[in-house]
């Protein structure tokens, strides 16, 4: 008998992000704004898997898991899942091609770096499938090539972001934080957003200095005070967002009605994050906000939750 060998294949899972701060600074030469971020993933989750092609040849294929509509991700090589892929070969002097599989539990171009997951999952397959023995920080490397959630969307938990992002330290949390997403159909560019940073601050009296962490987020992860970490979330990107986007200031008082600790616009939106009290208060808020009709889908999670991670 001369069956062909199984081609092998690794599956990695990989988490979202909510910003818990983000402060953002004035734009630099190279077009990027410095960050003093702070991540926190959650256990929503995306899977990737990658099986052996010996063509040296890239295929994405992309799922919906959760009901995340998918019909905006692409299948050529600007996804990012297979530039993550391509990046390993090309680090490790590799002549394979991979076909990637991805099932996605993050909901799409909403500011929950759905994209920079599948980005991390596909570097830890790919270096596992190929047995490249590259070290988390050779990988964290690579993905900061990639795009500025990537690196965090690789070391999970909560961490304190500088640089564009990828500049990653842990931070110190206790216990479970309970979270509602209220996701919108029609996607936020973050490039867009950043614009109207820019346009909006021009305008401002006194300039801006460099973004510093909040102690008062910090304090509260300590504490694990889900209401004194309500009342310290904060993002700079929130007013551009909610300029090019009216009606996500609806969804956060919708939230705020709901006796939400705290709702901010997740990264560059359109996504709006609510912090509940407890597990039983994520799904009343929820219910509030699916009640009311104010978003396209509402998601409960709760974080830190891990980075990527080879399943078995
Ligand atoms: O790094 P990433 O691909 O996620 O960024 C997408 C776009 O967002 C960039 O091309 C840039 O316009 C903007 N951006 C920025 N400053 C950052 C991160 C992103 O201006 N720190």
């Amino acid at each position: 008998m001369n069956a062909e060998p199984t081609p092998r294949e690794v599956t990695v899972r990989a988490p979202a992000k909510v910003n818990l701060q983000l402060a953002v600074g004035p734009v630099h030469e190279d077009g990027y704004h410095p960050l003093a971020t702070v991540f926190q993933a959650v256990d929503l989750y995306e899977l990737v898997t990658a099986r052996s092609r010996e063509d040296g040849r890239f295929t994405v294929t992309t799922g919906s898991g959760n009901g995340i509509d998918v019909s905006g991700v692409p299948a050529d090589d600007s996804n990012l899942a297979i530039r993550a892929a391509r990046a390993v070969a090309e680090a490790y002097g590799l002549d394979e091609g991979a076909d990637l599989t991805v099932v996605k539990g993050i909901p799409v171009a909403g500011g929950m770096a759905g994209g920079s997951a599948d980005a991390a999952a596909a570097l830890v397959a790919c270096a596992e499938l190929w047995e490249t023995g590259a070290s988390r920080q050779e990988l964290a490397d690579i993905a900061a090539t990639l795009g500025s959630d990537v690196p965090f969307a690789l070391a999970g938990h909560t961490a304190v972001g500088l640089g564009r992002g990828d500049r990653l330290s842990p931070a110190m949390t206790h216990g479970t934080f309970h979270w509602v997403f209220a996701t919108q159909r029609l996607g936020l560019s973050t490039r867009a957003v950043y614009e109207e940073f820019d346009a909006y601050s021009a305008n401002l009296v006194f300039p801006m200095g460099d973004p510093i962490i909040s102690d008062f987020v910090m304090q509260a992860l300590i504490a694990g005070d889900p209401n004194a970490l309500g009342a310290a979330l904060i993002n700079d990107l929130q007013v551009p967002a909610i300029g090019l986007a009216p009606h996500l200031q609806d969804v956060i008082d919708a939230a705020v009605a709901a006796d939400a600790c705290g709702a901010i616009v997740s990264g560059s939106g359109p996504t709006v994050a609510a912090l509940a009290r407890n597990a039983q208060h994520a799904l009343a808020i929820a219910a509030h906000l699916r009640a009311l009709g104010v978003a396209d889908q509402v998601i409960t999670a709760s974080g830190p939750a891990p980075g990527a991670t080879v399943l078995a």
